[in-house]
């Protein structure tokens, strides 16, 4: 049986952090007690104007390239998770492999499930491994977030952040990426979306992110709890036995919420959002890779990752390192 097993983590953030007091002083109307308080964001990372999702997913894709001790030649499949791709097209995937100096490479494509693009995107590509279609895939979450930001909107400009997370996964006769789960209710669009595009040359609609945060709140709690252990009961595995839960990054108070109802202390979760901000589909491998290199998460342990975003999309996977 083939499994699918992550064979190295890299990960990137833009420019040096911007503190909540920071954008107090660029002219936002907030303040750093309200945004801690409400979020436990103190930290995010903003992108230059030149600064596209795939060379953030470049400089992400090389790391984890490296840690896995192969050459992008050794790759034969790239997905990249974003909502802020460089593009209308090219993908972000196919511009990433340009980059990385692949010619005549596998199959390159984006993934679009904004928050949960990460654990979408995972899934996908563990599905390729295992058939054995592939060998080795490029999986990155890139997003330069701050170009979909009404900087006016203090409820959502707050928020988020700009990074990019990678993992290469390859066909291995050890597990691996265990069980996984995806979802989506596309009725519930309105309460987190970008309600707009571009045609004939105009932007049409409206380009920036809207939400309404008490639903997408609620709704997250909800889901994030009931993916997660969909997994572990699809492989008979108890929360107890896992050893960190990797969630997506966009309030700690969802995140507590989380690990409440999993039953996980929060000595077992990682969490970023303090210095990262919500990255959207970067923020799981950012962690991961974050925990990775710091030692706490070693090679045998258990992990659970789990996003939530809009959509509404979300999904879990359990995963043994
Ligand atoms: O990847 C998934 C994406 N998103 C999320 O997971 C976000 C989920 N939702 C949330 O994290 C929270 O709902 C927020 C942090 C977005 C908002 O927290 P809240 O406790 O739901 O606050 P609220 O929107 O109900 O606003 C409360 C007050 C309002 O003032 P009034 O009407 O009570 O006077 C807002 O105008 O806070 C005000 N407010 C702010 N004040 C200072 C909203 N944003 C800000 C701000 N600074 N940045």
């Amino acid at each position: 049986m083939i499994h699918a097993r992550i064979a190295g983590t890299g990960s990137y953030l833009p420019g040096e952090p911007v503190s909540n007091h920071d954008l107090v002083q660029r002219g936002i109307d907030t303040s750093d007690e309200w945004v801690a308080t409400r979020t436990g964001i103190r930290f995010r990372h903003l992108a230059s104007a030149e600064t596209g999702a795939s060379d953030l997913a470049l400089i992400a894709a090389q790391r984890a390239i490296e840690s896995a001790g192969c050459e992008a030649g050794d790759i034969d499949l790239i997905i990249v998770a974003t909502s802020t791709p460089d593009y209308i097209f090219p993908s972000t995937a196919a511009l990433l492999q340009s980059k990385l100096g692949i010619r005549n490479g596998g199959a390159a494509f984006d993934v679009q499930a904004v928050c949960s693009g990460f654990v979408y995107a995972l899934t996908v590509a563990e599905k390729f491994i295992r058939s054995g279609a592939n060998k080795r895939a490029l999986v990155v979450g890139a997003e330069v977030f701050s170009r979909i930001l009404d900087w006016s909107d203090r409820g959502t400009c707050v928020l988020f952040g700009d990074g990019a997370g990678a993992v290469v996964i390859e066909a291995s006769e050890t597990p691996g990426i265990i069980a996984t789960a995806l979802h989506a209710d596309g009725s519930h669009h309105p309460i987190l979306c970008v309600p707009g595009g571009v045609a004939s040359g105009q932007v049409i609609g409206d380009p920036f992110l809207r939400m309404d945060g008490q639903a997408v709140f609620k709704f997250a709690v909800k889901v994030l709890g009931d993916v997660a252990n969909e997994v572990l009961d699809s492989a008979g595995v108890e929360a107890a036995s896992v050893d960190w839960l990797i969630p997506h990054q966009a309030n700690i108070r969802i995140i507590q919420a989380t690990a409440k109802r999993l039953g996980m202390p929060m000595d077992k979760v990682i969490t970023t959002v303090e210095k990262h901000g919500n990255t959207s589909a970067a923020s799981i491998p950012l962690a991961l890779d974050l925990a990775v290199r710091d030692g706490r998460i070693q090679r045998g342990h258990r992990i659970v990752i789990e996003g939530v975003g809009g959509g509404f999309t979300w999904g879990a996977a359990l995963i043994e390192f």
